[in-house]
């Protein structure tokens, strides 16, 4: 990726609470003895985004720091422990990526991702991700709404789902030698889930681009489902007719519904969904439906059986 250096304004700030304390948090970090670069958190040297602060959807918790973000993550492209995305990170290769959206559409598009950035007017939006492992983290993400993309390319009346692709470089991606999963990474939203003004295309966090363990260089953030539907380094998004398959349903159906969405009245069968514990934070909290979010989704599926659905 060719890098941009466009720095974000102060002034463009409007909710001087929410900027103090992040600037508080970054300012622990750069004086933190033991991550005096933040830099080789991002990979990309100084590349920050222009973008615009959400004030409708961003949650106003306080964010967890960049070290957590970028050093506790599930990307097994790069191998399936915590750490593994941090350590493997030079091993996803973004030079040249193009993202192509095709399928049932009257306009397919290819573009590439330096032009999303360039196209897309972009925001921060501060959710959580509420991961099925019962951990959870809130995070300023800088992004778009997916719909903009989905309503460039036309989706034909036929379109019922969106199918989304991860790269395949099984040469260069540790996790791609083995079997965990079927590769590529897949995932799936029904049509007006991935329409929701919520479901996001992220290009950034923390006011620079995506680092790589983190989904380079564009990603889903779906902030009402489990972690896994937040589909990393997107290289096609599909409209289809019929549910698609879905890499963590296929591998364990019973574990893994297509819905997936936070839900601590159904629980995962090797553990609870009641409780998470926040990333940083010892005393385990009360997990919430929709991961807080019903207010926006919960229409979604009001003559769903969510028992069923899962
Ligand atoms: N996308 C791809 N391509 N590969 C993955 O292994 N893991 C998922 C999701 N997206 C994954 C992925 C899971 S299980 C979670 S919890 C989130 O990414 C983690 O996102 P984060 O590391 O940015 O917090």
């Amino acid at each position: 990726m060719k890098k941009k250096y466009i720095l974000d304004r102060e002034d463009k700030v409007t909710d001087q609470r929410l900027f103090t304390k992040r600037r508080e948090i970054i300012a622990g970090i750069l004086s933190a003895p033991f991550v005096l670069n933040t830099s080789n958190l991002f990979g990309k040297g100084e590349n920050y985004l222009s973008f615009k602060k959400d004030m409708q959807y961003s949650t106003n918790e306080q964010t967890n720091t960049i070290k957590q973000i970028t050093s506790y993550n599930n990307f097994y492209e790069l191998g399936s422990g915590k750490r593994d995305p941090l350590i493997n990170a030079d091993k996803l290769n973004t030079e040249n990526w193009k993202l192509t959206v095709d399928g049932l559409v009257e306009n397919p598009i290819t573009i590439d991702t330096e032009d999303l950035i360039t196209k897309f007017s972009l925001e921060e939006r501060i959710y959580r991700l509420r991961c099925v492992e019962a951990w959870s983290m809130v995070i300023p993400w800088i992004g778009f709404e997916l719909n903009q993309l989905i309503k460039k390319a036309k989706p034909l009346a036929s379109a019922k789902f969106v199918a989304f692709q991860s790269i395949l470089d099984r040469d260069n991606l540790p996790g791609q030698r083995r079997n965990t999963l079927n590769w590529p990474y897949r995932e799936g939203l029904r049509l007006d889930e991935a329409m929701n003004p919520l479901t996001i295309i992220s290009v950034g966090l923390y006011g620079r681009v995506l680092p790589n363990q983190n989904g380079s260089p564009v990603r889903l953030v779906v902030p009402w489902k489990y972690g896994f539907k937040s589909i990393k380094s997107i290289v096609k998004i599909s409209l289809v007719s019929d549910e698609p398959k879905t890499s963590w349903n296929e591998q364990s159906p019973n574990e893994y519904g297509f819905y997936s969405n936070v839900n601590p009245n159904v629980a995962h069968p090797r553990w609870s969904q009641r409780r998470e514990r926040r990333i940083g934070e010892f005393k385990k909290r009360d997990t919430e439906i929709f991961n807080g979010y019903a207010k926006y989704v919960s229409f979604l599926y009001k003559n769903m059986d969510l028992k069923k659905y899962f």
